[in-house]
């Protein structure tokens, strides 16, 4: 907004992610309106799934409310859904359309982070932290459940930046794969006993395990006689205010959006790669989902495997 603002152009809100263009629920943005919000978890703007926007007919009302107001230029901030949405909309809308890579999945490909990611994750660290305190001072095991949809950014990054004795992700679990990992966690909780603290931290991602993550509890409990208790951590990954580091990649990217849409820009998702603004065709972007940096998952198995060497 403000960016636009310098270069004399008019910004108007939708609400509710696209169901503002398919229902014409908008708002003029001022300074005013994102003056003092940078602390601020949420959005000013709302969001929400939209539906209508997998149908013609939603995509032609959107058209309809973009042509009433006379916009020439869409930023759309959101994962590969909303991005989808962008494309399908360019077969019947000829303005400008540029995408801005913002879930907490952080599992866009072709920018090194989406916004809000990082918030999540500190988010996430903090309750674990709290939860090892309880860990530590009962000796328990604890399942923490973390969000990320299908894909183990938030459960990798998380379960390094607090220590996990174990991490289990979609980048490290095959399903079929259930009865060996029920024995390789047993082995491990076994081996935690043994050595120099008896808490036990398993990181797990959201919809990974058969049955759900609870299920996972009564098979560890049942197998190895240790009470597992899960703690699903849910929807406080979603909020709270922004950590620096997203604050800083959401005034960056927002900057070059604007800019994207003075030089004429279509179809690009505005990203960071090594701390370099680029834009990328909004069509790469959503080609497939960004892979979990190899090397945490390394890191994570010769951790493992340093903790198996000390027992034996
Ligand atoms: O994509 C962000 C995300 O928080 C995922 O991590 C999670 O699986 C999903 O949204 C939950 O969305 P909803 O509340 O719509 O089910």
């Amino acid at each position: 907004m403000l960016t636009a603002h310098k270069f004399n152009v008019e910004v108007i809100g939708f609400k509710h992610g696209f169901n503002g263009l398919v229902f014409n629920e908008s708002l003029t943005l001022s300074i005013a309106s994102v003056t003092n919000i940078i602390h601020q978890g949420g959005t000013i703007l709302k969001s929400a799934r939209c539906k209508e926007m997998h149908k013609k007919s939603g995509l032609l009302k959107a058209k309809g409310t973009l042509s009433s107001h006379q916009i020439d230029a869409l930023i759309v901030i959101g994962g590969d859904g909303s991005f989808t949405g962008l494309l399908s909309l360019s077969k019947v809308w000829a303005g400008q359309l540029i995408g801005i890579p913002g879930t907490i999945d952080n599992d866009v490909d072709g920018t090194d982070f989406t916004i809000g990611f990082s918030t999540a994750i500190n988010t996430a660290i903090r309750a674990i932290d709290k939860i090892r305190d309880t860990a530590n001072a009962f000796d328990r095991v604890f399942i923490v459940e973390l969000m990320g949809r299908h894909s183990g950014h938030i459960t990798f990054n998380v379960g390094i930046a607090c220590a996990a004795e174990h991490i289990l992700s979609f980048e490290n679990f095959t399903a079929g794969n259930e009865k060996q990992t029920l024995s390789s966690l047993v082995k491990g909780i076994e081996q935690s006993s043994k050595i120099k603290h008896s808490s036990h931290l398993i990181v797990i991602a959201e919809n990974l395990w058969t049955g759900g993550t609870q299920n996972l509890a009564n098979q560890l409990t049942h197998l190895s006689g240790v009470d597992c208790t899960l703690c699903t951590l849910g929807y406080i990954q979603r909020g709270g205010s922004p950590v620096a580091k997203d604050r800083i990649l959401a005034t960056k990217i927002g900057v070059s959006a604007v800019q994207a849409v003075l030089n004429k820009q279509h179809l690009v998702m505005t990203a960071e790669q090594n701390n370099c603004m680029k834009l990328i065709p909004l069509s790469d972007a959503i080609k497939h989902k960004k892979h979990v940096n190899s090397a945490l998952v390394e890191a994570q198995a010769n951790i493992l495997a340093l903790t198996a060497q000390t027992e034996s």
